[in-house]
């Protein structure tokens, strides 16, 4: 898979979902679904979503035992998603135990990235409460390099942290990049954002980008103006 643009549908019901989603007659984003909308209405719309012929990331950021994880997803595996995702932080074994589940009888698998550390957790929040004490960029690396290791496929990271992923684990090492607004949009509670275009020529391999195009007048507008600055 090239580069693309990943739209997050945080939508909190399915009719949302699809009523944005029918706005598209031309074309058929790439889309995000997260655990609200999972949450809210099952694997359903994840098979509605399919059907209608949209490439998925199922970002439920799995965290648990390696058994429970590698069950959980082959189920996820099962629903014929394009990229799954877990946290690093529950281990290398974790991590090798979630590619044997999504791993298909028949040799194929969801792309699988990894989660390094959430960018609502901060050094101080890593030193109180997680008793991590080595400086954050190196704990995202470590963690990328650790995603690696287990034979994930990519991290998701800020557009700014790409090239330092890419430079650690390797140009083909997928960094799927949130943190994305116009030049002259709405930040909102994003804190550090870059363009598209910056985006692009940071290295990143996909943009995840929700309300600059799903809070947009013109969402179909928005999307064509973000496939412009990062894909063409
Ligand atoms: O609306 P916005 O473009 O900020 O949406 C970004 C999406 O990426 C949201 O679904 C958000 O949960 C997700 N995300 C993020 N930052 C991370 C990880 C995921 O913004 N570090």
């Amino acid at each position: 898979m090239g580069k693309d643009v990943i739209i997050a549908c945080d939508f909190a019901s399915a009719a949302q979902c699809i009523a944005f989603l029918d706005r598209f007659t031309m074309e058929k984003p790439f889309v995000k679904i997260g655990m609200e909308l999972f949450y809210a209405e099952g694997p359903s719309i994840i098979r509605e979503i399919k059907a209608r012929g949209h490439k998925i990331f199922l970002d439920l950021k799995l965290h648990d035992i390696p058994n429970t994880v590698k069950k959980s997803m082959a189920v996820l595996s099962a629903l014929d998603v394009d990229i799954c995702n877990l946290h690093a932080a529950g281990t290398i074994a974790m991590m090798k135990a979630a590619l044997e589940g999504l791993t298909r009888p028949d040799g194929t698998r969801p792309l699988l990235i990894a989660v390094t550390q959430l960018t609502s957790t901060d050094q101080a929040a890593m030193e109180n409460d997680l008793l991590i004490h080595a400086p954050i960029d190196q704990v995202v690396l470590h963690y990328a390099a650790n995603a690696k290791a287990a034979g994930l496929d990519g991290v998701v990271c800020s557009p700014l942290e790409a090239g330092k992923v890419h430079a650690a684990c390797g140009s083909s090492f997928l960094t799927v990049t949130p943190g994305v607004r116009f030049a002259d949009g709405d930040v909102g509670d994003q804190k550090r954002v870059t363009t598209p275009a910056q985006a692009k020529a940071l290295g990143s391999d996909y943009i995840v980008v929700g309300r600059p195009i799903t809070a947009a007048e013109d969402p179909v507008a928005a999307y064509r103006r973000c496939v412009a600055e990062f894909v063409d």
